[in-house]
């Protein structure tokens, strides 16, 4: 999903899986919910909608009306009534939309190249004519 802050997958401040356990999410006050949570899904989609629309008044969670339309807002209702049921393999397809820092996607490419047998870290041999 195409979030209005770039190509996000959840709510930033909630973590890929919707829990909040971001440091983002953590550290407001008061912090960013649980969308998984009974708290968070009890609520009614006019809700859900209002909250994203309008955001709510002294915490962390900005209005994301866009002026053009509210599809982008009714999807994101859809989108956390979703989240408690993630698969593993959405999960999965989530976390790789995540932006990365460059030492993070190194870490991975490492990780991928150590899975395939390859050993990123050795020597090439030198090459002969
Ligand atoms: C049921 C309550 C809530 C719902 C349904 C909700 C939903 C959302 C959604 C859908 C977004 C992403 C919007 C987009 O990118 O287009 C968002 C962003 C955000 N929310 Fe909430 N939110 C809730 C409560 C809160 C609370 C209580 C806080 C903080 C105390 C919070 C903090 C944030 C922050 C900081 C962002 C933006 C993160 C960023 O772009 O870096 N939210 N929220």
């Amino acid at each position: 999903m195409l979030g209005r802050t770039g190509p996000i997958t959840a709510p930033p401040a909630t973590q890929t899986t919707g829990s909040g356990d971001t440091q983002l999410g953590r550290n407001l006050y008061p912090p960013a919910p649980d969308m998984r949570s009974s708290a968070t899904q009890q609520m009614s989609d006019g809700e859900l909608f209002y909250i994203i629309e309008n955001g709510i008044r002294l915490s962390g969670m900005p209005a994301w009306a866009s002026g053009h339309g509210e599809e982008d807002s009714w999807k994101l209702v859809h989108f956390i009534r979703h989240l408690p049921q993630l698969s593993f393999s959405e999960q999965k397809e989530m976390e790789n939309l995540n932006p990365k820092s460059p030492a993070e996607f190194e870490e991975e490419k490492e990780e991928e190249n150590f899975l395939k047998g390859e050993d990123s870290h050795e020597k090439k041999p030198p090459h002969h004519h």
